[in-house]
This record gives structure tokens, sequence and C-alpha cells, in this order.
């Protein structure tokens, strides 16, 4: 089987200045995609900024042998999203491949959480996926051609104490991702999702260095570039990964009951049925709203 390359593509990674970003700037640079390498350069909180980060993996890549250009803005500004785009187009000419991978932690109880906690980890995440996004779109559609990645998390997915507002942040880009999945189809603009779990800056507080040493950013890279790649034609999953760990996330539901609407039916009749409306047995995922819209209305006339 041919080797996968990025020959001729454009890439743009967000805060690719280090941990899981650098990774695959790193990697697509290797196999010939011109990289540009966003970071802001500030601390896991999102406070500082600097060129260094953004300077430092551009060298890596350019050592090897690569092409990329820094970009130092912020993806939590519109302008930053606009100006990141400009980077790829100016030096470059296009963007065909976007991975919004930039991101920062402000983990505290919910009690404790403070009204910036959540606009800042929001901003960076959630609304820093649409800045980049929204610039990069157009291009992409002009071309007939984009391969697109957000970067969820576990905590998203699955919760976390402590994580509320990045929770949410992250859970928001896989719902974003499922309408973009629908409106690029046509222009082959492919959009997925990665859960990873890595050793970085953002978790080494949270985790021992033996495990830090097995979750290497490495071991991530592999999927998002292939998710970056031709040869992807899968659009609207979100992939884990993690120590060379590989699997597929999904929201199912489950076959459910139905009710009487005509006879009516109460708060009583929920608790009597409720072990059965929360089965997963059977459960079925859907590809978009209207599929499940579709189910309903079959269920009813059963
Ligand atoms: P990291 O802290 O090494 O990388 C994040 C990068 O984003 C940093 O280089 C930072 O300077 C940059 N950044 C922060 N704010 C920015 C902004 N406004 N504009 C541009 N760049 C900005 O952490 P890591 O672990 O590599 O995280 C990468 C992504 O993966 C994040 O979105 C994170 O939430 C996500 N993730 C990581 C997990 C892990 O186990 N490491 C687990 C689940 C998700």
């Amino acid at each position: 089987m041919a080797e996968i390359r990025f020959d001729g593509r454009v890439a743009i990674v967000t805060g690719a200045g280090g941990g899981l970003g650098r990774a695959h700037a790193l990697l697509l640079a290797s196999r010939g995609a011109k990289v540009v390498v966003n970071d802001l350069g500030g601390a896991f909180d999102g406070t500082g900024k600097g060129t260094a980060m953004a300077d430092k993996v551009v060298e890596e890549i350019r050592a090897a042998g690569g092409e990329a250009v820094p970009n130092y803005d912020g993806v939590d500004t519109w302008e930053g999203g606009q100006n990141i785009v400009k980077t790829a187009v100016d030096a470059f000419g296009k963007v065909d491949i976007l991975i919004n991978n930039a991101g920062i932690l402000r983990d505290k109880s919910f009690m404790k959480m403070e009204e910036e906690d959540i606009d800042k980890v929001f901003a960076v995440h959630l609304k820093g996926g649409f800045n980049v996004t929204k610039a990069a779109f157009p291009i992409m559609r002009e071309n007939n051609y984009g391969r697109i990645v957000m970067t969820t998390s576990n905590t998203g997915l699955y919760g976390n104490f402590g994580q509320a507002n990045y929770g949410a942040a992250k859970l928001g880009l896989v719902g974003f991702m499922h309408t973009l999945k629908l409106e690029g189809a046509r222009y082959n603009i492919l959009v997925n999702t990665i859960a990873p779990i890595a050793g970085t800056r953002m978790t080494a507080t949270v985790m021992p260095p033996d495990m830090v040493e097995k979750l290497k950013p490495e071991y991530v890279s592999p999927i998002v570039a292939y998710m970056c790649s031709e040869e992807c034609t899968d659009s609207g999953i979100i992939f884990t990964a993690g120590a060379g760990y590989f699997s597929r996330a999904v929201l199912v539901e489950g076959p459910g009951v139905v009710l009487n609407a005509q006879k009516g039916f109460t708060i009583e009749d929920i608790r009597d049925r409720i072990g059965d409306i929360k089965k997963l047995e059977g459960a079925q995922h859907f590809n978009q709203s209207n599929e499940e819209i579709a189910r309903i209305v079959s269920a009813l006339g059963q």
C-alpha cells in the first residue's frame, strides 16, 4: 500500500507550539504538508503570550526539511481566526486541513468557578473552533476540498470533576462537527473529532511521570493525520486515541417506548416505564437529527 502523503496540501494546526498540536504539525510536515504552526505562546491557563513556542516548532520542521510558518494569534478572537487563515493564504495560497487543537484549562469545582473561568475556556475551545473554521471554510468550499478536525475530550463525553467549563466547551465542538459535516459534505469537506489522551503540560500536573511517558502525543497524531488525509472518507466520527489505543465514541439512542398520547399519560406512567425508557439494548446512532425524527414517526405508527 502506498504511503499516505500530504504533498501540495496546506495545513493549519492551532495550539501547535507544544503537546499534541506540535506532534500533529511535525507528522503532517514530515509527510509533505506545508504547515501553519499557530500558538499564542502563553501558559496552560490562557494567561500570557509569546512567539517562542510557535517559532521553535517551525524551526524543528524546517530542520527536518519541511515547510512551515508561525502564527501567534489567539484562536479566541474573531480577528485571530481570520489572521491565522490569512497567514496560510499569504504563505501558501490556500488551506486544505485545519486541526482545531488549541486549548487551556481553568479547572475548579463548579461552586468555585468564576465567570472569567467559564468565558475564557468557552472562548478558546468552543468559540476558538468557530473563529478559525469560519475563516477557513469558504476557502475549502471554493477548492472543493477540506479536512477539519475538532479536539474534544473524554471530559466532554463522559464528565470529570472540576471541569464543568472545559467539558461543556469540548462537547460543544462535537455539536459543531455534527452540523458542519452535513454542510461540508457537498464540497468534499470532511469533519471529524479526536478525543485524545496524552501526557502534555496540560496533563503533567495530574498524571504520574511513568504514565506521561506511556501517553506520548506522538501516539495520537497518526489517527489525526489519517483524518486529514485524502484516504479518509468518514465525516462526523469521534475517534479516541492514547498510548496506542484507538476507538470510536458515539452518541446513541435506545429503542425507547411509545405511550399513547390520545389516551394521555402521567408522571406515574413515566415512573412505571423508566427502566424501559432507559434501556440501551438495540440502541441506534443517527447521522442527523432528521433520522431520529423519522424513527420516532415510524415508532408511533407501529
Ligand atoms: P498543551 O497545553 O500542550 O497544548 C495546547 C496549546 O494551545 C498550547 O501550546 C497553548 O499555548 C496553545 N493555546 C492556548 N490558548 C491558545 C489560543 N487562544 N490561541 C492559540 N493557541 C493557544 O496541551 P495538550 O494536551 O497538547 O492539548 C491539546 C488539545 O487537546 C487541547 O484542546 C486539549 O483540551 C485537548 N485534550 C488533551 C488531552 C490530553 O490528555 N492531553 C485530553 C483531552 C483533550
